[in-house]
Formats: C-alpha cells, structure tokens, sequence
C-alpha cells in the first residue's frame, strides 16, 4: 500500500465538503475520485498533496504523514492541480528548467519532453500552446523531480476527444514506467478506461470503490435499453415489462435495465403496441459507470 486515507474530514466552515472517508491505493495502480462537480474531488486531493490541512483524519504517503512530514511527502509525489497557472512568457524548455532547479536532482528534460509529446514546442512559449500541450506541460512539470506518486486533478476537462485520447495515452504510459497515479474526473468513460480501481464519491463521502467491471456488475444489469415516448402515456409502469431490474425516467427519456435484453425487448415492443405507447430513439447499450451513479444517488453524474 502507498497510499493510506483514514477518516479523512474537511470543512469549510459549517459546510463539510468531506465526511470522513477511507481508501487505499496499492503501488502502480492508477486509483480514480469519480464524482460530480462539488463532490469533494479537489478537497480530498489538495489535503493529500498538503495543500489544505484535514479537520480530522489522517493520510499517510509512502508511510508519511501528509500534515506532520509534508516535506518528505513532496519529494515522493508530483502534482498537477486543476487550475495550474503557468508562466506565460516562458518557452516550454525555460518552464521545465525553472522548475527542475527547484529541486535537488531531476529527470533529463529533453526526454520529458518527448514523453509528454512537446518535442515541436521546445522552444514555444506557453501562451501559443493549445489547451492539451498547456495540460501535458502541467504534467511534464509534475514529474521533473521524479515522483512515484502523481495527482492529476481533471486532467482532461475542456480538452477536445483527440486531445483526452492523447493524455489517457500518456497516464497509461506513466503506469507502465512504474509511476503510482490518483486522478480526479467526472467523466466516466475516462474513469473506466484509466483506473484500475476507483472510488465514486459524491456529497463528501465514497459511496462505492472496486474496479470498474466489479462496479457495473453490481449494478447486476448488463444492459440497458433506452427509449423516447413519441406518444402515449407517459406514466405508464415500465417496471412490468419483463426481465426489468429497474427503470430510471429522466426528462423524456425511460431508461429500462435488465439481464436479459431479448426478453425484455420483445415484451417491452409487445405491451407498447397493446398500450398505445409509440415508441422512438429506442437504443440498447451495456451498462456503465454512469449507471452506477444513477442507481446509487438517484442522479446523473452531469447532471449533480
Ligand atoms: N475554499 C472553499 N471555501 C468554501 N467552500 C469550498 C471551498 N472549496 C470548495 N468548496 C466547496 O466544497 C465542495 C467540494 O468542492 P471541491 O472543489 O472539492 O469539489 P470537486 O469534486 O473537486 O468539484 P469539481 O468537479 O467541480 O472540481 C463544494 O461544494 C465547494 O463549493
Ligand atoms: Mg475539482
């Protein structure tokens, strides 16, 4: 284990952001805080990486105290926070240097370069890089010491697909090198495809943490199947149609899961014709993370 979460607590004022949570990460995982926006992601990263001080709990890194022996934590770990404010003016090259003399020893930094595919924009400065290069640049000065542990706060948010795709790429790689990861994300598709475990949280507190695949299976409906009523009742009980664990209405749109998609299908068309209801946008798909989320909070993970 290196990383180790005990009750950790954190208030701002009245308001507690986390309640007390638990996890650990094992060496060479990449662990995900999945959650909605306010859910308590940045809090819980910023206390681990001694940014803010827990009101109660404790984190140990490597078997360090994260308040008591923060200086011997930070030499283990690098950060890339969600809002990283670079130097605008400086090359690529200048940023990464700047930083490394901060440091007693450091990693080569034309290879760093080339590991965060940057090699093009040596020489650019920072305010002419996209918002992927900025985000990689973010990382590339998060590993210039070295670290096992890196924290990634929503290291994809506002980037374009290809641009996600490049960085998923790039922490996978990371995982290969041996580097242990946390990231934080709201987006599901990135959580299932990254972590190797991840906790869900919402409202301060982790309300699930396994695998992914354990995750969906918990839900224990492998699919779901999607439609829009383009007339009929719309309060009509979809919950009788057969094979159905259960059913998520959202706006217009009825969401029906079950473990047996054929079944369900087949009834869901006849009881449709025997009631009047037309059917449209009807779509079957595998269950996810999303889900999950739906299924335990009752609420969307965008949505939240
Ligand atoms: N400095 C602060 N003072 C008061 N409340 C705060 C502060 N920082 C965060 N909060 C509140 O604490 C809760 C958790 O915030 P946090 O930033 O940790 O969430 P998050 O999961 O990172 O969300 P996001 O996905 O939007 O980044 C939110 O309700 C937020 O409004
Ligand atoms: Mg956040």
């Amino acid at each position: 284990m290196i990383i180790d979460v005990k009750g950790l607590v954190k208030n701002y004022g009245t308001f507690q952001a986390v309640k007390g949570i638990e996890f650990q990460v094992q060496k060479g995982e990449i662990f995900g805080l999945l959650g909605p926006n306010g859910a308590g992601k940045t809090t819980t990263l910023e206390m681990l990486v001694g940014l803010r001080k827990p009101d109660g709990g404790t984190a140990e890194i490597e078997g360090k105290d994260v308040v008591r022996d923060i200086k011997k934590v930070k030499e283990k770990i690098g950060v890339q926070l969600q809002s990283t404010t670079l130097f605008e003016l400086l090359t690529v090259e200048e940023i990464l240097h700047m930083y490394a003399s901060f440091y007693p020893s450091h990693i080569s930094i034309p290879e760093l370069i080339e590991d965060m595919l940057l090699t093009e924009k040596t020489k650019s400065r920072v305010k002419g890089l996209s918002g992927g290069q900025k985000q990689r640049l973010a990382i590339a000065l998060a590993l210039v010491h070295d670290p096992s542990v890196v924290f990634l706060d929503e290291p994809t948010t506002g980037l374009d697909p290809q641009a996600r795709r490049t960085l998923w790429d790039i922490v996978l790689r990371l995982k290969e090198k041996g580097k242990t990861i946390v990231l934080t994300t709201h987006y599901m598709d990135e959580a299932h495809v990254l972590c190797d475990r991840i906790a869900i949280m919402d409202q301060g507190t982790l309300i699930a943490l396994d695998t992914p695949n354990e995750l969906v299976k918990s839900l224990h409906s492998q699919s779901a199947v999607e439609f829009k009523l383009l007339q009929g009742d719309a309060s009509f009980d979809f919950a009788q149609v057969e094979g159905v664990s259960k059913v998520d209405t959202r706006k217009d749109v009825h969401v029906l899961y079950s473990n047996h998609l054929q079944t369900t299908l087949t009834s869901l068309i006849q009881m449709a014709s025997e009631n009047q209801l037309e059917l449209t946008e009807l779509q079957t798909r595998t269950s996810t993370l999303e889900d999950v989320f739906i299924h335990m909070t009752g609420r969307s993970l965008r949505e939240a």
